[in-house]
């Protein structure tokens, strides 16, 4: 990947950056800069491919004032994680029946304090979560996680620690029923950055079959799907676009479901904020390890700890640019703290131009979603990263 044949218009069309860029200019680095326009936009985008769908927006990927505000004008539901979350979403004035507790690792006393703000719609996968949520939270509507397929094609896969097998997710419902909870539907999360798919093929297939197995078998009507998110932000590594998402896991759901589809819920988080953002850092330093050394280190002022946590294991790919041009050569990026494990890419190698100097800015594409909130408060005295919203 060489930086300077970076195509902007990939990623943003040149208004937009323009305007981006020149507030970064007037604002120290490291900084986020958010277009909520293009956060619109996007929600547009996936409501117009999913319009049978409801949209719960999944708080955990920004959950900025700025943008609750916009979706909660806009009808958007919420997918809440935490006590915290639900705080801030209650504060700004959302009706608690557009609100779900998504989290299926919760304390009880939690659940006691969603029921006591009125929410009413509660995710599970375990037996243990399902007796307290019949306790703490009587009569609500809850639905099952399953696990599903596709963590080697998701970006940051999100299976295996969430969700249940398909047999356990039946037994649940039951005990759902019988605990006098309403059991509602079923939900998955096929990995977010999905890549394949497909993998909603095969996790709608699962759910059609527990559907029909509690139908035909024990006489309960489950209701609803939720799809969970997974759809696609724009980074270096290409997805399909949205459009395609949409049409093929349509086709997914009619295939199994005939034209009576249950209710449809979406979590979009990444697909709906990442696209809107651009995080600006600058160059630090630049050194070379030994005199026929072939890579430079580039460390800049934004790192592991400052909001780029998804670089682990190098998984989610940030298109970067630069205003310098020239030659480029291999670079290894690393962010700014005393902690070796602040190394952002050493195996994928971004080339950027041999004039590259401290002082530059390097603008990472696409960053709007999973970086103010994974940022550390105080990681060798850094500030948390510093987000703007135009
Ligand atoms: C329960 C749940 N729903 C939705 C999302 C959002 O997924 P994505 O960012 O891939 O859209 C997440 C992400 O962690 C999640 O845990």
């Amino acid at each position: 990947m060489h930086s300077t044949d970076l195509d902007i218009s990939d990623y943003y069309d040149s208004q937009t950056f323009s305007r981006i860029k020149a507030y970064a200019d007037t604002l120290e680095t490291p900084c986020l800069v958010v277009d909520t326009s293009t956060v619109l936009r996007q929600l547009d985008d996936l409501m117009a491919g999913f319009p049978y769908a409801k949209v719960y927006y999944a708080v955990k990927a920004n959950p900025a004032p700025e943008i609750l505000t916009l979706l909660r004008d806009r009808g958007c539901n919420f997918d809440i994680a935490s006590r915290y979350e639900l705080d801030k979403v209650l504060a700004l004035g959302v009706s608690p029946d557009r609100i779900s507790f998504g989290n299926t690792i919760k304390k009880a006393k939690d659940i006691r304090y969603f029921y006591e703000q009125g929410i009413r719609m509660f995710a599970t996968d375990s037996e243990a979560d399902l007796r307290n949520l019949a306790q703490a939270a009587p009569g609500s509507k809850v639905y099952v996680r399953i696990l599903t397929e596709g963590i080697a094609t998701a970006d940051w896969p999100l299976s295996r620690k969430f969700g249940c097998q398909s047999d356990m997710a039946m037994d649940l419902v039951i005990l759902a029923r019988d605990l006098g909870l309403d059991p509602y539907g079923i939900s998955f999360h096929v990995g977010s950055q999905q890549r394949d798919i497909g993998a909603w093929d095969a996790a709608i297939g699962k759910v059609a079959y527990i559907f029909e197995r509690l139908r035909d078998e024990d006489g309960i009507n489950l209701r609803m799907i939720n799809m969970g998110g997974g759809f696609p932000a724009n980074y270096i590594t290409k997805t399909n676009e949205l459009s395609t998402y949409a049409s093929e896991i349509t086709r997914f759901l009619r295939e199994d479901f005939g034209d009576d589809l249950p209710e449809i819920i979406l979590e979009p988080g990444r697909s709906l904020i990442s696209n809107a953002g651009v995080l600006v850092s600058e160059v630090v330093l630049i050194s070379r390890k030994g005199r026929t050394a072939l890579n430079r280190w580039v460390y800049t002022d934004i790192g592991k700890f400052g909001g780029l946590i998804e670089t682990m294991d190098e998984a989610i790919k940030f298109p970067i640019y630069t205003d310098k041009t020239g030659e480029t050569e291999e670079v290894i990026l690393a962010g700014p703290t005393c902690d070796s494990a602040d190394i952002l890419y050493e195996n994928y190698k971004y080339s950027l131009p041999l004039n590259l100097a401290a002082g530059d800015r390097l603008y990472w594409l696409s960053a709007g979603a999973y970086t103010t909130t994974y940022s550390a408060i105080e990681f060798n005295g850094f500030p948390p990263l510093k987000a703007y919203y135009l």
